[in-house]
């Protein structure tokens, strides 16, 4: 597969539409890890230039960061703590409009405002979140949930761990 992406069309929904199959078609080719992950980063931050898009993946007890497009992260996260380790607790996607209002949220800048989280599952078992940070407050909405989902959903399946 070429590396460059065919993403056209206006909203997010048509451009996850198209995006998804081609990040399923780049991810099918390549049996590393990180090589995955970093170019799922790099297709989302190219097709919708969100603030901060990566990975934090489970290693032993806690989330280490993982490939990203961005600025500078903080590397671990406990279970529990911020955005990405209640995902990782709960096992469920956290769409915060407002990351100020989100009780012990971790500020890895001050310019994000608004945040989604989306648990990567395998057998059952959370092995990493995907993370995306919007500078804008109410960036993301449940369309954003919806297809996140279905991509990470589909990564815990055919990821080659
Ligand atoms: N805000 C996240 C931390 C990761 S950075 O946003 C990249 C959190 O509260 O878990």
């Amino acid at each position: 597969m070429a590396e460059e992406l065919t993403v056209q069309g206006q909203t997010r929904r048509e451009k996850y539409e198209v995006l998804l199959p081609q990040i399923e078609a780049l991810v099918n080719g390549e049996t590393d890890l990180v090589a995955n992950l970093a170019n799922v980063s790099s297709a989302l931050k190219m097709t919708f230039n969100f603030f901060w898009v990566g990975f934090y993946w489970v290693k032993d007890d806690e989330l280490v960061l993982g490939p990203f497009q961005g600025s500078l992260a903080c590397t671990r996260i406990a279970k529990g703590k911020g955005v990405c380790g209640t995902a990782w607790e709960t096992g469920k996607s956290q769409l915060v409009k407002d990351v100020d209002a989100f009780p012990g949220h971790i500020a890895c800048s001050s310019m994000s405002k608004s945040e989604v989280v989306i648990p990567v599952f395998r057998q059952g078992e959370v092995i990493g979140v995907l993370d995306v940070d919007s500078d804008l407050l109410a960036d993301f909405d449940e369309i954003d949930v919806q297809y996140l989902e279905k991509l990470c959903q589909w990564l815990g399946e055919n990821l080659a761990v």
